[in-house]
């Protein structure tokens, strides 16, 4: 168990495509578990994945139990640990286009700093713990909001790249000054 480094927007391993897990249940995947949630929980994350830590496999972690204060107005996510994750894109009702919404993101690789970012208001994602065992949901709002944003890390995408209108991108200090956020969210 450790708390690792954040690699920071500008390192190229964060820019990878990562390797899907081959094998489940592993010594080495519930280490790179536990870093990973120990990481999460030092930096008052509301989710972190894999690569961010240098690790260059398809593995996130994710949840909020309680109120987070980088996100004090979120509703609570499951605690989530969620490897080789597949996302559909889903309409709010059968057969609808599925709609994208914009709100306010972070991410601990981009301190500092906050941007609305368009993402799926509903989605269904499917893939597995760490022990093999299937997960399968459908979510909206905040909880798809957040599958997106760290399976986005899977593939080499942070979220100033799905940024557009960068009139809604600035510091975190000026955009909500009253924040009780650690200084280098
Ligand atoms: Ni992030």
């Amino acid at each position: 168990m450790a708390v690792h480094e954040i690699l920071k927007m500008g390192d190229p391993r964060l820019l990878r495509v990562a390797q899907p897990v081959l094998a489940f249940d592993t010594d080495a995947l519930h280490l790179l578990v536990s870093d990973l949630l120990d990481t999460m929980h030092a930096a008052s994350g509301a989710g972190l994945a894999a690569p961010q830590i240098g690790v260059d496999l398809q593995v996130v972690i994710f949840g909020t139990d309680s109120v987070n204060p980088r996100y004090p107005d979120a509703p609570p996510v499951p605690r989530t640990v969620l490897v080789n994750p597949v996302i559909t894109a889903l309409g709010l009702k059968d057969g609808a286009v599925p709609l994208q919404v914009e709100d306010w993101e972070g991410c601990l690789s981009v301190p500092g700093l906050r941007a609305k970012v368009p993402r799926f208001e509903r989605i269904r994602y499917a893939g597995f713990d760490q022990f093999g065992d299937p997960i399968e949901r459908t979510v909206d709002g905040f909880h798809a909001r957040v599958v997106q944003h760290e399976c986005d890390h899977l593939i080499g995408l942070l979220y100033p790249m799905r940024v557009r209108d960068f009139s809604h991108f600035g510091f975190t200090s000026v955009l909500f000054p009253g924040l009780d956020a650690p200084q280098d969210d």
